[in-house]
């Protein structure tokens, strides 16, 4: 039987690791994340599982006969929630010891790293899925300049080699939905159906560093006002070309030098934007595209484009969706709906390699990449239910 109580205090173990207030700060190959993978490694020997750490720091436990992986990611936003990617850890775990405890069905466990992106898009998962080449991910760097390959120095010996995904039959993923639509419809489950498409890149715009008294507004070349202006543009002409579901976010930005007596010579940000469909995502490209040169001409800006990082959308396995909309009407009877994921997650990379399905769970207040994010412990639950029952595993 599936122990809830054991669930939520691992869940409650995890969030002990780089906890800050209500949140984590758990960064990919950070001290905190390397000590939770360490413990996770050894709950998952515990469950009779043999963990085993890749080049990445992605962390499996893997069981000794094929098996259904059931898993997400156990590093965090720079400041991120308890929950995002460690429910479905947590989850796999406890599904995993309670399939031990019962004489089976043989379930695997994972952890990817870097979901989060410090480099890049699901930056562990992309690595396993070979989407990219471990070569090119070395090169990627994060907003302080540090390489992946000098950040995954930090694994030390536990790096090892790749693990093999034909012993897996399928990848199931629980994760929180990070959006308002279940908590708006007091449903408990959402059984994802696809989810969206995303491409993420670095700009820089550089004009001339000059002092802030003397420089005439008319000779400036200041970078900052060039972003300000990109921004304004862009919001109003995206807004021909996407629909309600289509988002774009500039997250992170770094003004040069950042001083209030300097016209400013450089702004580095980043440009994300996301959606279902693949031709508006390339259309969308195209308006950013244009935006940004006519932006830089008109303020005397040079652009330079970091390489365009994304990954396509992607629908969920018919079967393995079946089994997961069975197990929401078992468990939560009517209060269950079919729905698309504007939030990425590994599910998308590991779909290249065998087929996967996902479940929700509601967030309070729609709340998510905050300290603030949470979810009622008997959505959590609900959600470690259903998960047992698409893996065959007793409720
Ligand atoms: C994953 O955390 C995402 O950015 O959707
Ligand atoms: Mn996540
Ligand atoms: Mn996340």
């Amino acid at each position: 039987m599936i122990n809830t109580t054991r669930f939520l205090e691992n869940l409650h173990r995890l969030r002990s690791f780089g906890a800050h207030g209500t949140g984590v700060i758990r960064r990919a190959y950070s001290e905190p994340d390397l000590a939770s993978r360490d413990w996770l490694a050894s709950q998952m020997a515990a469950a009779g599982l043999r963990p085993h750490f890749d080049a990445m720091g992605n962390l499996f436990g893997l069981a000794d006969q094929p098996s259904l992986l059931l898993g997400s990611h156990s590093d965090s936003q720079p400041t991120g929630g308890w929950l995002d990617g460690a429910l479905g850890v947590i989850a796999a775990l406890e599904i995993a010891q309670t399939a031990q405890e019962n004489g089976g069905p043989a379930i695997s466990v994972v952890s990817f790293q870097d979901e989060e992106g410090r480099f890049g898009v699901t930056t562990g998962s992309s690595v396993w899925s070979g989407q990219v080449s471990q070569e090119k991910a070395d090169g990627l760097t994060d907003s302080d300049g540090v390489t992946l390959a000098e950040a995954r120095q930090a694994l030390g010996s536990r790096a090892q080699e790749r693990v093999d995904p034909s012993q897996f039959t399928g990848f199931i993923e629980l994760h929180i939905e990070q959006g308002p639509t279940l908590d708006a419809s007091g449903q408990q489950i959402g059984v994802v159906s696809d989810i969206v498409g995303i491409r993420d890149r670095v700009v820089t715009l550089s004009g001339q560093q000059n002092h802030a008294g003397t420089t005439p507004m008319a000779l400036r070349r200041d970078a900052f006002q060039g972003l300000t202006a990109f921004n304004a543009l862009l919001n109003a002409r995206l807004r021909n070309v996407v629909t309600p579901q289509s988002v774009w976010t500039i997250g992170h930005v770094s003004v040069s030098p950042n001083a209030s007596s300097i016209v400013p010579g450089q702004v580095r940000f980043s440009m994300q934007w996301r959606d279902g469909d693949p031709e508006r995502l390339m259309r969308m490209e195209k308006v950013i595209d244009e935006t940004l040169h006519e932006v830089a001409s008109a303020h005397g800006l040079e652009i330079e484009l970091g390489p365009l990082l994304g990954l396509e959308p992607v629908e969920m396995d018919n079967a393995l969706r079946v089994r997961l909309e069975t197990g929401a009407e078992a468990v939560a009877p009517g209060q269950w709906r079919r729905m698309p994921s504007g939030a990425l997650h590994d599910a998308t990379n590991v779909a290249r390699l065998m087929p996967v399905a996902m479940l929700f769970v509601p967030s309070i207040d729609g709340i998510s990449h905050a300290f603030e994010e949470d979810t009622d412990e008997a959505d959590l639950v609900a959600g470690l239910r259903v998960l047992a029952h698409a893996a065959g595993v007793g409720i």
